[in-house]
């Protein structure tokens, strides 16, 4: 062990005069070496000096330092130093870091539930800088910051003891009105603002649902490829999960695939993560599958606000008579993901089990986050954001799907869409969408390869590529990088 340095003088607390001389020195020196300040190899003071320091006999030095050394702390011989040991006694009793990482790491089986030993963390967003070509995030940089910043200033300026105090569970009811609105004209939802709870982003949502409506062993359908947000949560609360195919015209019916089960997980205005729209006879096929069995439609509109072409087809909720379909969207991809506000629409028996439910967790989210959204909705801000973003993402996909006629013609092929902030792109037989995204990785460009997506057999590899996070000289340098990794 190498020896530090010692030799000079041991600055010690001050003596309470009840306690030994001994015993003081002992507790001093002891606690100086576990907190660190005495680090191991150190030499202490010699006993000669330290009784001249504190005006001690050397017998109570020579005692306090025979303690110490019995017990581990400090080793050495009268005339050749005492030095502070590498391994100490108190350290060993403590939960050396290292193990306690090894603990958590390990998987704990025993005093938590089944759920509880299922979850899987599900990965969080990429926080660098957005480069080509990330997909499921807005244009960050546009997001009127300073607008948001003077709305929730005034806010809380004029906040109400009320404000500070309490909150409905299903939201605030402005913004439930706001967002009832909205959603009967712009996405056909047929919904009065009672039925609509405002959550944290549709993963709350989604939450929620498979906690009220789910019991361990139900079958739960869920689109393949899909959002694992999905899957992953309905197989941690105990669901059997079946993946079902979709196809141009989205999940690939006959209903027979969808027997026995409680709940289809559906994303139909703009299937996630292949793009297409779910056609209107298959959403009537569905919808009447569901009210046969009695079971769930849980609708994820997570980005349908952007359409650049076509006429969007209204949501199922609006066309079901039944009380199958729960519909849930965001305003993580129209706002900003960190705002973490979504909402749910409810048919209407459901809602007393729901508040009931949510009474007992969040109870509701942060209200003053809700007040400054209702205002950017109900001031007009939320519609002319939503314009300004529609013909931005507009012109930057014609910018990827340009540039890639040049480029990537073919190497790679761009699906068409109409919708979304991103899109996908197909490779060649043979070229591995895993090897393509580690290629990348080292150029600087993120693509997302579809075998995340998938569950089952994958038909055709490909590449989830974004559009709307950066500008056109970003996804013009990205299809030039991808170009020299597929020459
Ligand atoms: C298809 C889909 N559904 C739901 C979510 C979750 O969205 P939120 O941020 O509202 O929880 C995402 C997030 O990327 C998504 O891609």
């Amino acid at each position: 062990m190498a020896r530090r340095p010692g030799g000079f003088g041991l600055m010690l607390p001050a003596r309470d005069p009840e306690t030994p001389a001994y015993r003081w020195l002992y507790d001093a020196v002891r606690g100086a070496i576990l907190r660190g300040r005495l680090r191991p190899g150190t030499r202490l003071p010699s006993t000669r000096d330290l009784a001249a320091q504190y005006h001690l006999s050397r017998g109570t030095i020579v005692a306090a330092f025979a303690q110490l050394t019995s017990e581990g702390y400090v080793d050495g011989t009268v005339g050749s130093g005492t030095y502070v040991r590498a391994v100490l006694p108190d350290a060993l009793l403590q939960v050396d870091p290292r193990t306690a990482a090894r603990a958590i790491a390990h998987r704990p089986r025993r005093g938590i539930s089944r759920y509880g030993n299922r979850v899987q963390p599900f990965p969080p967003l990429e926080v660098r800088p957005s480069r080509a070509f990330r997909p499921n995030v807005p244009a960050l940089d546009q997001f009127p910051i300073a607008l948001w910043a003077q709305l929730a200033s005034r806010r809380l300026r004029r906040a109400s003891t009320r404000l500070l105090l309490s909150g409905d569970t299903r939201g605030y009811p402005p913004l439930r009105q706001a967002v009832a609105d909205y959603l009967a004209t712009s996405r056909g939802v047929t919904c009065h603002p009672d039925q609509v709870m405002i959550v944290a982003g549709v993963q709350e949502a989604l939450y929620l649902v498979a906690r009220m409506l789910i019991d361990p062993g139900d079958r739960v359908c869920i689109e393949d490829p899909g959002y694992r947000g999905a899957s992953q949560l309905f197989e941690a609360i105990g669901a059997r999960v079946t993946a079902v195919p979709v196809d141009g015209d989205g999940l690939a019916l006959p209903a027979s695939r969808l027997r026995g089960a409680r709940l289809v997980y559906i994303t139909p205005a703009h299937q996630y993560p292949l793009g297409m729209a779910m056609s209107l006879p298959r959403r009537l096929a569905l919808l009447a599958w569901a009210r046969k069995a009695g079971a769930f439609i849980f609708e994820d509109d997570y980005d349908s606000e952007y359409r650049y072409s076509g006429r969007p087809l209204p949501a199922l909720q609006g066309l079901d008579r039944s009380g199958q379909v729960v519909f849930a969207g965001s305003f993580s991809k129209v706002l900003f993901p960190a705002l973490r506000l979504g909402y749910l629409v409810l048919p209407g028996d459901l809602i007393e089990r729901f508040r009931a439910a949510r009474s007992l967790t969040s109870r509701y989210v942060p209200l003053l986050e809700q007040t400054v959204l209702c205002d950017f909705i109900v001031e007009g801000h939320f519609g002319r954001h939503l314009r300004r973003m529609r013909q931005l993402y507009a012109e930057r996909l014609a910018v990827l799907l340009e540039s890639a006629r040049h480029q990537l013609s073919g190497l790679l092929e761009l699906s068409s869409i109409e919708a979304g902030l991103q899109t996908v792109a197909w490779l060649p037989r043979g070229i591995p969408g895993e090897a393509v995204a580690d290629a990348a990785r080292a150029r600087d460009v993120e693509v997302v390869p579809l075998r995340r997506f998938y569950r089952g057999a994958m038909p055709r590899d490909g590449l989830q590529l974004g559009f709307a996070a950066v500008n056109a000289r970003e996804i013009r340098r990205g299809v030039t990088e991808l170009a020299r990794i597929l020459d």
